[in-house]
This record gives structure tokens, C-alpha cells and sequence, in this order.
């Protein structure tokens, strides 16, 4: 059976794709051996499956709509611009977040949890929420200056998508495979 690399992630609105766009194209001045991720590809990832065999869908899809169906639009807002694994050596160049982040953990571990159901193993590692812009191609890499460089747009995560990723020369192509919208009013 074909085993499909997968991930679970919350939707940006347009308006936060575009910003993180303009923070990308800023970026770029600088730092040339990156590889920038399509402003329609950025996302914010719940829940990395990796490779998930086909059969397992159904089930994961019942569990991304019980935890959907548990919460509400989550109220975000872009923070300042980072790096994995450290800003002197940024491999993953990344924003992060403000707002309602203990919202937000919660539904990260409600979907490890219901993943962990369906058979995948819990995130050992601390959940740190990022939207990637890029991700280098040398190990030297160091962030420029990036005080004030987002703004500090506020937004609604309001749906949330198991997407299939397929990985070529020219980076990631993303393919919907559910989603839910995040519909609950008053949250858990
Ligand atoms: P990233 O944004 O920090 O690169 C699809 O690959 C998504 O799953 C990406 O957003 C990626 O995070 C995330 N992800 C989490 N763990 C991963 C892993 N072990 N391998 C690849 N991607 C992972």
C-alpha cells in the first residue's frame, strides 16, 4: 500500500500570507542561500504525520474533525521573525506568534492526543508554533537585524487540513487531502 507524507496544519487568511510574503522579499536582500517558501504554502503545522499509509485516513480524518468540531477560531497574531536553531545559525527561518497560545496549545495536544489514537507517535519535542518563510541551504546562515520587521497583523486560525506533501527538486508541493472548520463558539 502507497504511504503518503502528511501533515496537519491551521489555515492563514490571505491577508497574513501577503505580510509574511513582504517580510520574505525583505529577507531576501540579505540572505541569498534560502530557499522561500510560496506565500500560498505557508502554514501553521499542528501535527507532522510523515509517512502515513493510506488506510489510516479515514480514521485520522474522524480525529481531525473531533478536534475540530472541540474548538473555535483561534485569535492569533504574527510576532517577530526567528530562526531554528538559532538565529546566529538559522537553518528554518521562520515568524512567530502571538495571542491565544494557550488556545493554541491546547489544540495541539487534543491532536496529538487523537492522533496518538490512530496509531502515530506523540511530539516528544516542546510544541514551538512558527510559520516557516525559508529554510537555508548553507549551516552559516545569520539573521540580519529583524526588529520591527513584521507587523503585528492580528488573524483567525478557523480551519484546520490534513495536507499531502510531496517533496521535489523545486520544494514541496501541498495537496488538501480534509479539513474542518474550526466552528465551536465557546472554547474548551
Ligand atoms: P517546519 O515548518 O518547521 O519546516 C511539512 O513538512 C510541515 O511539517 C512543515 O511545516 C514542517 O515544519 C513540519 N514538520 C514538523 N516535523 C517535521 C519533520 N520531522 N520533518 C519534516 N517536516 C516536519
Amino acid at each position: 500500500m502507497a504511504a503518503v507524507r502528511s501533515f496537519i496544519a491551521l489555515d492563514l487568511p490571505p491577508t497574513v500570507k501577503r505580510a509574511l510574503e513582504d517580510v520574505a522579499v525583505r529577507l531576501s536582500g540579505t540572505l541569498d542561500a534560502v530557499r522561500w517558501v510560496k506565500s500560498e504554502n505557508i502554514h501553521l503545522t499542528l501535527k507532522f504525520l510523515g509517512d502515513v499509509q493510506e488506510d489510516r485516513f479515514p480514521d485520522l480524518q474522524d480525529a481531525i474533525d473531533r478536534v475540530g468540531t472541540a474548538f473555535g477560531p483561534i485569535q492569533l497574531g504574527l510576532d517577530a521573525v526567528g530562526a531554528f536553531p538559532s538565529p546566529g545559525r538559522a537553518r528554518v527561518i521562520w515568524v512567530g506568534l502571538s495571542g491565544d497560545l494557550l488556545q493554541l496549545n491546547r489544540m495541539h495536544l487534543e491532536m496529538d492526543s487523537a492522533a496518538l489514537e490512530c496509531g502515530f507517535e506523540p511530539e516528544t519535542r516542546p510544541f514551538r508554533p512558527h510559520l516557516t518563510l525559508g529554510r537555508s541551504r548553507s549551516a552559516t546562515v545569520s539573521l540580519p537585524d529583524v526588529d520591527q520587521m513584521v507587523s503585528p497583523i492580528l488573524f483567525e486560525a478557523a480551519r484546520l487540513r490534513l495536507i499531502r506533501s510531496d517533496l521535489g527538486r523545486r520544494g514541496a508541493r501541498y495537496t488538501d487531502l480534509h479539513s474542518v472548520v474550526l466552528k465551536r463558539r465557546r472554547t474548551i
